[in-house]
Order: C-alpha cells, then sequence, then structure tokens
C-alpha cells in the first residue's frame, strides 16, 4: 500500500471526466455524436476546414497544425482550404475558422448569419467557437471558430487540439495521441475570454550544459551560429514557438549566454512574429540586443552610459528599427555587462537619462506612433528595484516588472498608490537560478502550492501585465510550466483547494490514466516537489536530515523509497509507447532525486559508523558507490530515450557543490571506511542508541563530555513517545560473528527481538524498545543488558539503562500532548479557529516542507491588517509535563515560510503568539532589507531560503499543565506551517519533531 508522510489525501479528489482532456478550461470535444454534437471526423470523413488568405500567416499556420491534429487523432486528414465568399465550395457543413477585424470570411459569416460577436469584439486573445446554422450561402451548418486578434484564433485551435487529445507536450514531453475513430464537438463549443495576465512567457536561461548541448547535437550540423555559435536557430525556435502557443503563453525572452536570438539566425526575429511570440529581452539586455554577447561582439567603448552615450544609443537605435515591424516588448532601463549592476556612482540621475533616451529611441523609430502605445518593460531587478525604492521613476505606460528573490518570494507586489499606471505591472519569477546561496538547475524543485500562493497575490495586486518565468533548460519543468501558463491564463479557476485536480487532470491526459493512478501520480509529483523544495538538491549534505533525532533521515529515505516504488508500479504498467512521457515527466524525476538523496544520507551513516567503530560503515560507502554510478545510469537512460532524442539534456551537474556555482564534475560524496578485517579495540559488540552520535563499549566523543569513562547509555521513555518506542543499534565492531541475547531487569520492557547473530555480511540489526504502560507507575527505572558470544572470544557485554516516566493527561484534555521533551503541531491542526471580517486561518494544503500551512484567507485586500489580539486567529491546546531545564519557561518556535515583505514598507510581515492569557508578541519576521538587496539572514546555507523556512523564536513563562496557543493574524500573507514547544528536551534536527500525539 502506498502511503507516505506528508502527502495529500488520496480521498477527497474530484476526477474530471475520462473522455475529455482539458485541465480546467471549459470542454467541448466528445468522441461519440449525440444530437447535441457537430462532426470533426464521421464515419471516417473530416469536415473541411476554410480560411481565409487574408487572415494572419500565424492563424494559417496554426490552422494547419489542427488539421494535422484532427489526422493525428483519428488517422483521417480534413481538407483546409482557403475560402473567398464569391466562390464557395460546395459544401453542406464546414469549420470556418478566422481572426475578427482580419479575415473577410469571418466578416461574411458574422453578417450573413447576424452572428453576435460580443464575446470577440475588441478584446484581447479571446476566442469563440460553436456551431452556426447557416453561416454561409450554400452552408447549412459550420464549426465556426473565431479569435479576436490573431493569437486569439491561434489559441482557439490549440485549445480544441489538447481536448482532441494532441497534449501540448507531444513533441517536447513525447506524449502520444490518444486516437479515435469519431470524433466531435458539440454544438454551443467553447469560449475563452481575455486572459487574466496579458503577457505571459518563458525565459530559457543558464542553458549551458543542458539545452544548449542538446540543441547544438539536434538543430544543427555540429555548429553554431557563425558569430556565438549558438545552436538556437529558427528550427529550434520554431519547436519551441509551437510549444508556447500550445500552453497559451504568448511571451518569451531567448536564451542569451553565449547567444543573440537576432543575429544568431536571421530568421529567428521574424520567426517569432510569424508564429505570433511577443519577442522580449531578459531584464538585463535593454532595447532588444543581446547582452552581453551582442556587445562584446559589436560594441565599440565601455558599455557604460556615462561615458559612452553615442555608441550606446545608436547600438539601441538600429536593433529598435531592425524589429520594428515585429510585435516586440521592449526592455528599458539598463545594467552592467554580465547581468552586474552598473557602476556605483551616480546611477539614478544615469538611469533616468538612460529612460528618457531610449524614450527618445522610440519616437524616432514608430514616428506618429503613441510611443505609449509601445509595449515596454522596466524590470526592477535586484538593486534596481533599489533605485525605485530610492524614487527613481520610469513613464507611465512602461510595466513595472517586480521580481521574486530568485528563490519564487516575490520581493514586493504594487502599492495601491502604484495601480493605476497605464503600463501596470507585472512579476518575474525562477524555476531555476544561478547565484546565491546555490545554483539550483538540475531537476524540478518548485511546488505548485507556492507558485499559486505566491502568484494568486499577484493577481491580487495587479500585477498581471507580464508574468515571465525563469526555466532554465526548459526540461524537466514541463509541469511547473504548463501550471504557470494555465493560471496565467485563467486565474479565476484555480484556488488552494483545486490544484491537485490540475496535476490530476494533467497526469490523465498525458498518460491515460485511471482516475485512481491519476490521483497517485499527483501524490507522487506532490512528493517530489515537496521533498526537493524543502532543500534544493544542490543544498543537500552528508547531515541535512538528522541521521540520529526523530528518525528524520529514516523517515525521508522511507518515503522516497515509497514513492520511487509507486512510480515504478505505474511505469511498468504503462503501454510502451506512453513509458518515454511518463519517464521524462515523473519517473526520472523521481528515481533521479531519490537516488541523490540516499547517496548523500548513505554517505552521511558511513561516516558516523565510522566514528562508531561498526563495519557498517563499509556497507553505507559501498553503497554511495553504487548510487553514484546509478546516478549515472539515469542520465544515460534519459539520453537514450527514443533513440537519443533527448541526448545531453541531462547534462548538468549536481553531486557535490563546493561553492554557489555548479561543480565542473559530479563528485562522489565523501565515503568513510573502517578496516573491517580487524577487530574493533572494544571488541566485537557495538551498540548505538536513538538520539545519540555515541557508541559503547569503549571510547567515542559522543558518549559523554569526557569522551573516556563514560557511563553507559539512557534510554528515556514517556507516554507520548511520537513512534511509541525506541532504539538500539546492535552493530559489528570487526569481522568476527557473534551470537547476542538481550535482557532486561524488569517485566514491562518489550524488546522486538532478544537474541540473534551478527556477521560481517549482516552487520547492524536494529531492536525497538517499548514499555508497557500498565505496569508503570511515576518514573521507573530499568537496565537492559546486551550480551555477545563471539567463538573464541568468550563474552562481552554492554548494558543500556533506561528510565520510563508514565506521564499521564487528565481524560477531559483533548490537544496536542509533550512527548519527548517536545510538542510539534502541524499548523492545519487546529484546535479552534476564529474568522474575523470574513478572513480565518485557511489551510494551504500541500504547501511547505511537511504537511501543509495556513494563511489568511481571503487576504482582504490592501492594507487589511490587525493589532494583535484583535484579528482572526487559530488555537491549539496543548499539555505539557516540564518546562526548559525545570525553569517554568518553554519556547515556541512557529516555523513560516519565507516570504518576503512584499506588501512594502509600511506593512512589513508580522505574526502574533500569544499562550493561555499571557500578553500576545508579536514578531516581525522578516527584517527590512537594505533597499534592491534581500534582507538579513535570507542569504547562507542556513538563511531562510536555504531552509526553505523562517523561524520565529518566542519564549513564555508556562507551569506544566493544559494550555491553548493562539496565533493571531497580524498582517496578511504570513504563511505558518509548523509550531514547534520546546520543553526542554528539544533535538537538532531539519524539519523539527514528528507531530506530537494528539489526543
Ligand atoms: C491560404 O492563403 C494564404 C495566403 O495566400 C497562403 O499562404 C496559404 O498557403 C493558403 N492556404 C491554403 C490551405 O491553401
Amino acid at each position: 500500500m502506498f502511503r507516505s508522510w506528508g502527502m495529500c489525501a488520496l480521498a477527497g479528489l474530484i476526477f474530471f471526466v475520462d473522455t475529455t482532456l482539458a485541465i480546467g478550461q471549459t470542454s467541448c470535444v466528445a468522441f461519440k455524436s449525440s444530437p447535441a454534437t457537430f462532426p470533426i471526423v464521421n464515419n471516417g470523413k473530416g469536415t473541411p476546414i476554410l480560411l481565409s488568405s487574408d487572415d494572419w500567416p500565424g492563424v494559417q499556420r496554426a490552422a494547419a497544425d489542427f488539421a494535422s491534429d484532427i489526422q493525428k487523432v483519428t488517422g483521417v486528414k480534413p481538407m483546409l482550404m482557403n475560402a473567398t465568399t464569391d466562390k464557395l465550395p460546395q459544401l453542406s457543413s464546414a469549420i470556418i475558422i478566422g481572426t475578427f477585424n482580419k479575415s473577410s470570411l469571418i466578416q461574411q459569416v458574422v453578417q450573413h448569419a447576424n452572428l453576435s460577436v460580443a464575446d470577440v469584439e475588441g478584446k484581447w486573445e479571446a476566442f469563440s467557437a460553436h456551431e452556426v446554422k447557416n453561416p454561409l450561402p450554400g452552408i447549412s451548418s459550420a464549426y465556426v471558430i473565431i479569435g479576436s486578434d490573431k493569437r486569439g484564433s491561434i489559441y482557439g485551435l490549440y485549445d480544441h487540439s489538447e481536448q482532441f487529445g494532441v497534449s501540448p507536450w507531444y513533441w517536447w514531453a513525447d506524449v502520444p495521441t490518444t486516437t479515435h475513430s469519431q470524433l466531435f464537438v458539440t454544438s454551443s463549443g467553447c469560449a475563452h475570454g481575455t486572459p487574466s495576465v496579458k503577457y505571459r512567457g518563458l525565459f530559457l536561461n543558464d542553458e549551458q550544459p543542458a539545452l544548449q548541448n542538446w540543441a547544438m547535437e539536434k538543430f544543427t550540423n555540429g555548429t553554431g551560429a557563425a558569430l556565438t555559435n549558438s545552436p538556437f536557430n529558427h528550427f529550434f525556435y520554431s519547436n519551441l514557438f509551437e510549444l508556447l502557443l500550445r500552453l497559451k503563453a504568448n511571451y518569451f525572452w531567448p536564451a542569451q549566454w553565449s547567444s543573440a536570438f537576432y543575429v544568431d539566425d536571421s530568421l529567428n526575429g521574424f520567426i517569432a512574429d510569424y508564429y505570433g511570440i511577443v519577442m522580449g529581452t531578459s531584464h538585463e539586455e535593454p532595447m532588444a540586443r543581446s547582452i552581453p554577447v551582442e556587445w562584446n561582439l559589436f560594441g565599440v567603448g565601455e558599455w557604460d552610459y556615462s561615458v559612452n552615450a553615442d555608441f550606446i544609443y545608436e547600438f539601441w537605435l538600429n536593433r529598435t528599427e531592425e524589429v520594428k515591424n515585429f510585435d516586440t516588448l521592449f526592455t528599458v532601463g539598463m545594467r552592467g555587462n554580465g547581468d552586474l549592476p552598473l557602476s556605483q556612482d551616480g546611477n539614478i540621475q544615469l538611469l533616468g537619462k538612460i529612460i528618457s533616451d531610449q524614450a527618445k529611441i522610440f519616437t524616432t523609430v514608430f514616428n506618429g506612433t503613441d510611443i505609449g502605445e509601445i509595449p515596454q518593460m522596466w524590470c526592477l531587478y535586484k538593486e534596481v528595484e533599489g533605485y525605485y525604492d530610492n524614487g527613481l521613476r520610469a513613464p507611465d505606460y512602461v510595466t513595472l516588472l517586480w521580481t521574486d528573490d530568485n528563490w519564487g518570494n516575490i520581493r514586493r507586489f504594487p502599492l495601491p498608490s502604484e495601480r493605476n499606471r497605464t503600463g501596470g505591472a507585472g512579476v518575474y519569477y525562477h524555476y531555476d537560478y544561478v547565484g546565491d546561496p546555490r545554483d539550483y538547475k538540475w531537476i524540478t524543485s518548485s511546488q505548485i502550492s507556492k507558485t499559486h500562493e505566491q502568484l494568486s497575490l499577484a493577481i491580487d495586486r495587479q500585477a498581471d501585465r507580464i508574468w515571465i518565468l525563469n526555466v532554465g533548460d526548459l526540461k524537466p519543468y514541463e509541469l511547473g510550466i504548463e501550471f504557470f501558463m494555465t493560471y496565467g491564463w485563467n486565474a479565476s479557476v484555480w484556488n488552494p483547494n483545486n490544484l491537485d485536480n490540475f496535476v490530476t487532470s494533467w497526469a490523465q491526459r498525458e498518460f491515460g490514466l485511471s482516475s485512481h493512478d491519476g490521483a497517485t501520480v499527483t501524490e507522487i509529483i506532490a512528493n517530489v516537489t515537496r521533498w526537493n523544495a524543502r532543500r534544493k538538491p544542490e543544498l543537500l549534505n552528508q547531515t541535512t536530515y538528522s541521521l540520529t533525532n526523530y528518525r528524520e533521515a529514516d523517515t525521508v529515505l522511507t518515503n522516497w523509497e515509497a514513492t520511487s516504488n509507486a512510480s515504478t508500479r505505474i511505469y511498468n504498467a504503462l503501454p510502451s509507447n506512453k513509458k518515454a512521457a511518463f519517464f521524462e515527466l515523473v519517473h526520472h524525476p523521481v528515481q533521479a532525486s531519490f537516488t541523490l538523496q540516499n547517496m548523500w544520507i548513505s554517505s552521511g551513516l558511513s561516516a558516523l559508523r565510522a566514528s562508531q567503530a561498526r563495519i557498517s560503515a563499509n556497507t553505507y560507502a559501498d553503497q554511495v558507490e553504487d548510487l553514484f554510478e546509478q546516478d549515472y545510469q539515469l542520465e544515460q537512460q534519459y539520453h537514450q530515450l527514443l533513440n537519443g532524442k533527448w541526448d545531453h539534456m541531462m547534462d548538468q551537474t549536481h553531486v557535490m557543490y563546493y561553492y554557489w556555482q555548479q561543480p565542473m564534475a559530479n563528485t562522489m560524496p565523501p565515503t568513510t571506511r573502517v578496516q573491517a578485517k580487524k577487530q574493533a579495540l572494544a571488541g566485537p559488540l557495538r551498540v548505538g542508541i536513538e538520539g545519540s552520535l555515541g557508541a559503547w563499549p569503549g571510547d567515542n566523543p559522543n558518549q559523554c563530555a569526557l569522551g573516556y569513562n563514560c557511563p553507559p547509555p539512557t534510554l528515556t521513555f514517556d507516554s507520548y513517545l511520537p513512534f511509541g518506542n525506541r532504539y538500539i543499534d546492535i552493530g559489528a565492531g570487526g569481522p568476527n560473528t557473534f551470537q547476542y541475547t538481550i535482557t532486561s531487569n524488569v517485566s514491562w520492557l518489550k524488546l522486538t527481538t532478544t537474541s540473534g547473530t551478527i556477521t560481517k555480511d549482516t552487520p547492524d540489526e536494529r531492536i525497538f524498545v517499548s514499555v508497557d504502560w500498565t505496569k508503570v507507575t511515576g518514573v521507573e527505572n530499568a537496565s537492559i543488558r546486551i550480551t555477545a558470544n563471539a567463538a573464541g572470544q568468550g563474552s562481552s557485554s554492554q548494558s543500556v539503562n533506561v528510565v520510563a516516566n508514565h506521564t499521564v493527561v487528565p481524560s477531559d484534555f483533548h490537544g496536542f500532548v509533550e512527548g519527548d521533551g517536545v510538542v510539534s503541531i502541524e499548523a492545519a491542526h487546529t484546535s479552534r479557529n476564529t474568522t474575523i471580517d470574513g478572513i480565518s486561518w485557511s489551510e494551504l494544503p500541500g504547501y511547505g516542507r511537511t504537511l501543509s500551512a495556513i494563511t489568511p484567507w481571503p487576504r482582504g485586500g490592501d492594507e487589511k491588517n490587525f493589532t494583535a489580539g484583535s484579528g482572526p486567529s487559530v488555537e491549539y491546546d496543548f499539555y505539557t509535563f516540564n518546562s526548559i531545564s525545570g525553569g517554568g519557561k518553554v519556547a515556541v518556535t512557529t516555523l513560516v515560510a519565507p516570504t518576503l515583505n512584499g506588501l512594502g514598507p509600511d506593512q512589513r510581515l508580522k505574526i502574533a503568539v500569544q499562550v493561555d492569557s499571557l500578553e500576545p508578541v508579536t514578531t516581525q519576521f522578516i527584517p527590512a532589507e537594505i533597499p534592491g538587496n534581500v534582507p538579513p539572514g535570507w542569504d547562507g546555507l542556513d538563511g531562510f531560503v536555504a531552509n526553505s523556512i523562517v523561524s520565529v523564536p518566542n519564549t513564555f513563562n508556562v507551569a506544566p499543565g493544559a494550555h491553548t496557543l493562539k496565533i493571531w493574524m497580524v498582517e496578511p500573507t504570513v504563511i505558518v506551517e509548523k509550531i514547534v514547544i520546546n520543553t526542554g528536551g528539544l533535538l537538532t534536527s531539519y524539519l523539527g519533531p514528528p507531530e506530537s500525539v494528539r489526543v
């Protein structure tokens, strides 16, 4: 049975219909005829498709895709022809496709059938499709797809293709098309209005080694572009732009680090415009020029506007001239060469002049056009946001592109005073990054729940003009990319409670799974992204997860293994034509992430076991070597799929970082070995206990402070241990086989085994010890003795002390009970929840590091806040037996998500925590940042984003007994994941103690 800690519940998922393949959109496709359907392909005959020769070439092109998509599904290719109203073909029915205000055929249909066009007229990227009777003279019925503009028509076509069964990823992720002999649309059809976000796009970035090496092999004859050696030519971009349009994206920032879009292939710009993609350039590449590549090729003098303005002006002017007839969204402003800040002095005045000179260029080039009509964007990235905060402004018509911190936390949302700009605002978001505290660019590591939380706030705060997503090499972020685009297309469809439906419908669309298996894939994806997001794989080390406390590393591996097995089960059961897609989209990320995690934990255990003089150190060392090979095998398997279609796509190094930047080679994590042919000085028997790094008998620095002459280990028990038991490890201290027996001096200790054999091939045995609480009153002591008999060596033994404390809560208490010296609570598990002004702390299912999170919802609009003690609150009843060092204090750590002070300097994130009727304590947990910088505590291997959590510490005077913890909303958008109350026993771990027992 596939069960794992932290996964979303199987029950409660709603499954979309099996027949149509839609993810959230209205569905209008059927595979059986009914009185309310119109035939696309019926009895082997395709209904002809009529276009107008005066429509956009990009619509003509997409219509050809539409016709071949129908052929992919049915085997029948419908006729596709231009029709003019004076020479209509003899047809009784047709599919008529065209753009409003562009296609003369559509104009004729509108007139002839007296069609209402309110749903497309004057709209941006809208479409409408339905059956029309007597659309044109002689045609009795047609299915008419009208776009409000070029992309409206294209999206209308691709929306149908997707529902027919052609995945947007049919080429990019090898998703096979499910075939049907009959294909219909509903007469009522489907429609979509203007998208929620106007420009929705991708940024291919840091594309070396994977994407670049792959593209070089697949799209060139081994040599790239003449000046740059870039492989990103129009063959590559044609494939990419089709994908973008099928995903209903419209905007694109090209690869830049060793490429220059308009220079690499003179057809690149034309192809983008022809397909219907609005071209941009990244935040640091003004005026459609690639920086640094083009500057390094063609620049004369310095990339410094204070000394080289004339040349740089010309450099920008020339490109603006070149692309003036293409759909372009110009980046304005300027950064230093190589994505670095401009030189330190006089930046604000200089940048002001740069922006006004760029306006001059637009005036010159687009002579006669209102320059406020030319799409322009100024990205407030890193230090540029600091200039903005210090007063620098761009013209009103320029879109302000706010950014995240490169780690998915948006730095600032538009304030009310910033929202009536005609240029509006947008967001630059990352799924992939090169920089501090460490690159993450290998594998999927972003949770949809988090993306939704941040972008829903962008919708709320009207940062909806541009959304651009940095996707590194594109693969393997397919699902995340699709969610980003789907959400930007229609934000009203998605909320925290139906995000699982998105993944389930995606899994059903891509792999044709049953709803049960679709839900399993949803859990797999939720697990992989959660576990890769709570610490990026690049940041893992030997002891990220505690090897001794809370069974943390063990649990991590057990859960990975269960998820891996679930994925393997589905992979094995899939028909062979679906295996490649499943491997790319699900199975490889699971296997590869599990392998890397296992490698690091095994590496840590090899070091720990060696320090304990246990020969199992070598078993773990061997395992690291095997896993290091397996990691390479998985990469190879990916590269060999479909005769090498994705060769190089997994070239990214990812094992063992030495600093923030990617390692030049994968390096095997350290292995530590003991001389297993020789017996340890302390004898064959090694004893370790849960919660300790030490080992007995003999000396070890972790046994006691002195490190020698230490007492035997002690196992402590109370009635509310989260696991209900403790373990003792019996290990081999050398090659000699021995028999062990375990005895205790009391009747109330239960052991899973009392005797066994340790050999060099089975060098570790884990024995679980529990207490029969019916036989223990108060605190009782006991002793366990482990005796080992090795042939020819006589016996040796080790004792373990036991202290059992029969803690008891009053029978009328309900809530969390202290166990093991802590109370640990998942934030969603409230005792009470109080709504104020319609706002309550609501669960964000699947969000965060362990289970889920809570946040005030709805967010309540601008400047909605409360003083501590007056707003929405959640309460948790808990019971304690101890306090820290018996001093009457407990430490309450509220673990919150590392979202930033995005509501502006006057509304920094705050939360208030209260115990019983003590004063609530308010904490502003993200310190104020220097303008343009990340806040103190953000960076470093133990910072907010590396740990993917922020701790809010408070101390309260709390006597043992029943209590209530309250968390108060002070500011919106605070996200609480977990609460840990330390009553004196808290041990180090990455995720905090497992949740306490709740009675
Ligand atoms: C329709 O006309 C356009 C413009 O002349 C042309 O490019 C296209 O190939 C024609 N389409 C078909 C299906 O004949």
